[in-house]
């Protein structure tokens, strides 16, 4: 197993389409999985995509915890159970309604940032395990979000394309500037 170097924002790798895997079952495939995961868990973050260590290959790598979760969610959505380290080979997205919720997200391709980015609450996804088992399964909130963040690398997008106001993406050392703004303005006036 190996830490792998992560590609940053600006890298050409980040903003091609990757490739379909030919078969999940390639053992070359699951050496690329350990390192990503040694990787994911050194860095520490709670996902990781194959483009973001130079490998042009449609496979993402993530685990939510229960608590997390909670902590970045409205409670109601939240799993009550960890999300287990999924690996997701070919990895398919359908969103489950229309709703759309704005979260902050950080990426390690584009270090020290984080920003405010919508996304959909409810969605179904799929994908191939590396035994060539298929995956199938509906997620909400933070583990929604996760995995549509992750499938977006596949795709050559990075978080801050989604975002819809830019005046939200800052250096996540002073988020808790604009989260006083926020609470401040949300003070009820009498
Ligand atoms: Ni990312």
């Amino acid at each position: 197993m190996a830490i792998l170097k992560i590609a940053r924002m600006g890298h050409p790798i980040l903003a091609r389409r990757a490739e379909t895997v030919e078969d999940p079952r390639d053992p070359g495939l699951r050496r690329l999985v350990d390192d990503m995961i040694e990787t994911m868990r050194d860095a520490p973050g709670t996902g990781l995509a194959a483009p973001q260590v130079h490998v042009p290959k449609r496979v993402v790598v993530f685990f939510v915890s229960a608590a997390r979760a909670a902590r970045e969610g409205d409670g109601e959505a939240e799993p009550e159970a960890d999300v287990p380290l999924t690996v997701l080979v070919n990895p398919e997205i359908e969103p489950l309604g229309e709703d759309q919720t704005l979260g902050w997200e950080a990426c390690l391709s584009v270090p020290g940032l984080t920003g405010e980015v919508p996304r959909y609450d409810h969605i179904r996804y799929r994908g191939w395990t590396l035994e060539g088992e298929e995956i199938v399964r509906e997620a909400r909130g933070f583990h929604a979000r996760v995995v549509q963040h992750e499938c977006d690398h596949l795709d050559g997008v990075l978080y801050p394309q989604r975002m819809t106001d830019l005046s939200r993406l800052v250096f996540a050392s002073e988020l808790r500037h604009l989260a006083a703004a926020d609470e401040a303005a949300a003070e009820p006036e009498d």
